[in-house]
């Protein structure tokens, strides 16, 4: 061939590669999408991120047409790929969060077959929402150190993830790209005090330390780990004790989560994979499979009104690969 044909030929493949595969019907469900999270682009980005919301739709319809026992979603992320998501909201290092031998001492149970502690008592504070920031770690250990703080006195507090994010370095933490619950309940623990979010208000990025000792509204007595991979012993923690704080592998489905009970095939089960910090405020049973109840930071218009449902009994994903929760000093 004409080797001067080549930038046209180029030109044309081109051309062709990037027209518009998608319908008017497409781009209407895209813009209604768009106003209904507020979505604004420029033109370039439009297209692109039209075809990516396209490709999750999809995606989200053939896993709704199949057998599972959890269905999938538009939600806010819609216009993200898993790549894009992972960089903006989990932690993206491997955690040092292996406790080989933990300190909570277990009961024999017996135990209930459900437990939430969102009905038990006013226990629990509103789902929050972390932006885009790998703070999960500070939610997981606000919500926690909330819930234990609030059956210990009977008050519910609102605790700061921020100063979390500022000031909690020095125990391997690292603001907006990760750390720890237990990690962060000794921070707390050492620091003496976790001010309240009025005070500490979150502001979704890394910032200079604020702490002021005279404001600390929350403090911690104790940082208890439960055995790595022993998932009843978180079982025996929730259904006795208060909610406990958890991390898991976040992978590429579980961003379009809406609602039943999450398993998967494809998540890693290793105190080395876990990418997400959330807290298990309860369990139940569905049809003979048994669940987690988890408050999730990713705002309240995501799965169950900010909640998911994780099977239990499996360490699904690691779930019992790092679980920790503190005792309050009141
Ligand atoms: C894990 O621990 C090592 C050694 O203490 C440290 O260098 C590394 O930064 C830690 N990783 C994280 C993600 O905190
Ligand atoms: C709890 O586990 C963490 C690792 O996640 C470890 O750094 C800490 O020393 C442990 N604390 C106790 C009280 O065992
Ligand atoms: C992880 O999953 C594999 C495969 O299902 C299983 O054999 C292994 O025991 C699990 N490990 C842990 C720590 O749960």
């Amino acid at each position: 061939m004409n080797v001067m044909f080549l930038p046209v030929l180029f030109a044309v493949l081109y051309h062709v590669h990037t027209l518009p595969l998608h319908t008017e019907e497409d781009e209407y469900h895209f813009k209604s999408w768009m106003s209904q999270h507020n979505k604004k682009y420029e033109i370039n980005e439009y297209y692109q991120r039209l075809q990516i919301f396209l490709d999750n739709k999809k995606k989200i319809e053939r896993h709704n047409a199949g057998d599972h026992m959890f269905s999938m979603g538009l939600n806010q992320f819609s216009d993200m790929t898993f790549t894009e998501f992972k960089k903006s909201f989990l932690l993206t290092e491997p955690q040092n969060c292996s406790a080989t031998r933990g300190n909570h001492l277990s009961s024999n149970g017996p135990y209930p077959d459900t437990i939430d502690w969102r009905t038990k008592g006013n226990y629990v504070t509103n789902v929050k929402n972390q932006g885009a920031c790998g703070s999960c770690w500070t939610f997981s250990t606000t919500g926690c150190l909330e819930s234990v703080t609030a059956i210990a006195t009977g008050k519910l507090l609102q605790l700061a993830e921020q100063q979390l994010v500022d000031c909690a370095g020095a125990f391997d933490n690292h603001g907006c790209s990760g750390g720890l619950p237990s990690h962060a309940f000794e921070y707390i623990m050492y620091n003496k005090g976790l001010m309240t979010e009025q005070d500490y208000p979150y502001k979704a990025k890394e910032g200079e330390c604020r702490f002021k000792p005279e404001l600390a509204a929350a403090l911690v007595k104790d940082v208890v780990n439960i055995t790595k991979y022993d998932e009843m012993g978180m079982v025996d923690a929730v259904a006795r004790l208060n909610p406990v704080s958890f991390a898991y592998e976040v992978t590429s489905d579980f961003m379009h989560y809406k609602d039943g009970i999450y398993t998967s095939t494809a998540c890693h089960n290793t105190t080395d994979m876990v990418n997400h910090a959330v807290l298990a405020v309860g369990y139940a049973e569905q049809n003979g499979t048994p669940y987690w109840i988890v408050k999730n930071s990713w705002g309240p218009y995501w799965g169950i009104n900010g909640y998911f449902y994780i099977e239990r009994g499996k360490n699904m994903c690691g779930l019992a690969a790092c679980s920790s929760y503190p005792l309050p000093l009141v």
